[in-house]
């Protein structure tokens, strides 16, 4: 029996690249998002250039509905790969932006994602094998003024991804955050970030990325970032940060400089 991936998002940009590239590797596919002739028509090409088996399921991950729609397909379903992209990133002060926005990005960011773990999890446990790809970002790493929603639920996927991790890693399950910079897709006709303005060669083409990330799996990358040559300065990036807890949680007095003032 070949593998099955579950890819969210996979619609556009870096989720239709994971399918192509999976399907190219004779793996099973369920591909989900809201828009159905897109994924219909990719599915179609999909069975016939690779004959894999592709189902398409059509939920809105933005609410409790679809994504208990595509959590039910990985509690019931064997999958070994989820590749949990979906995502919504829209740039503008925190003041001025429509509260529904904002809540559209966390429940599509953070709550699908935690859902659609946590659905997938008991069985890949179960089984003793399986593999979640959470879709992060650069801007999790960067608390920039407009960014801050989108930032902070980016930063959201890294920690709970690295933590979840943590959890499973000796079971057989093993879970990567995979960090793009800035890649090609139509992400940006939501952000409001003009493509034409920025370097060709600061974009990532969204194949490469998706492969970058396989291959990261198999260097057992838990943090993956493509564009980034150097490791250890990742490595050294999140030491730095564990060390400042270390810090924080082994010390129950509070620092000199919050002591009332001596008269
Ligand atoms: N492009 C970048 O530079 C960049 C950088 C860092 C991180 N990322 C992350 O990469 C991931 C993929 O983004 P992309 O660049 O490939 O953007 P994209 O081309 O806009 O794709 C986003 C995908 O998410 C789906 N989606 C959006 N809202 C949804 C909803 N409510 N329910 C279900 N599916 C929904 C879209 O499908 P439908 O509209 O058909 O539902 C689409 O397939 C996101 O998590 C994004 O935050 C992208």
């Amino acid at each position: 029996m070949p593998p099955t991936a579950l890819v969210t998002g996979a619609s556009s940009g870096i989720g239709d690249a994971f399918a192509r590239i999976l399907a190219a590797r004779g793996t099973d596919l369920v591909l989900t998002a809201r828009r159905s002739d897109r994924l219909a028509a990719l599915a179609s090409e999909l069975r016939a250039a690779h004959h894999c088996a592709v189902d398409v399921l059509i939920a809105d991950l933005g609410t409790p509905q679809g994504r208990q729609l595509v959590a039910s397909t990985l509690t019931h379903r064997t999958i070994d790969l989820l590749v949990n992209n979906a995502g919504l990133g829209v740039y503008a002060p925190v003041a001025e932006t429509d509260p529904d926005v904002l809540d559209a990005m966390v429940q599509l960011n953070v709550l699908a994602v935690v859902h659609l773990t946590r659905a997938a999890l008991p069985r890949m446990l179960e089984r003793g094998t399986g593999t979640i790809i959470n879709v992060a970002s650069g801007l999790a790493f960067d608390p920039t003024p407009t960014r801050a929603t989108y930032s902070g639920t980016k930063a959201f996927v890294v920690n709970f991804t690295r933590a979840v991790h943590e959890e499973v890693r000796d079971q057989g399950v093993r879970l990567q955050a995979l960090i793009p910079g800035l890649i090609r897709t139509e992400f940006h006709d939501h952000s409001g970030t003009d493509l034409d303005a920025v370097p060709a060669s600061w974009l990532m083409d969204p194949t490469d990325l998706a492969d970058a990330s396989l291959t990261g799996l198999d260097l057992g990358e838990v943090v993956c970032v493509p564009a980034l040559p150097n490791t250890a300065q990742l490595a050294a990036a999140l030491t730095r940060q564990s060390d400042l807890t270390r810090a924080l949680v082994t010390n129950g007095t509070p620092a000199d400089r919050y002591l009332p003032p001596t008269r």
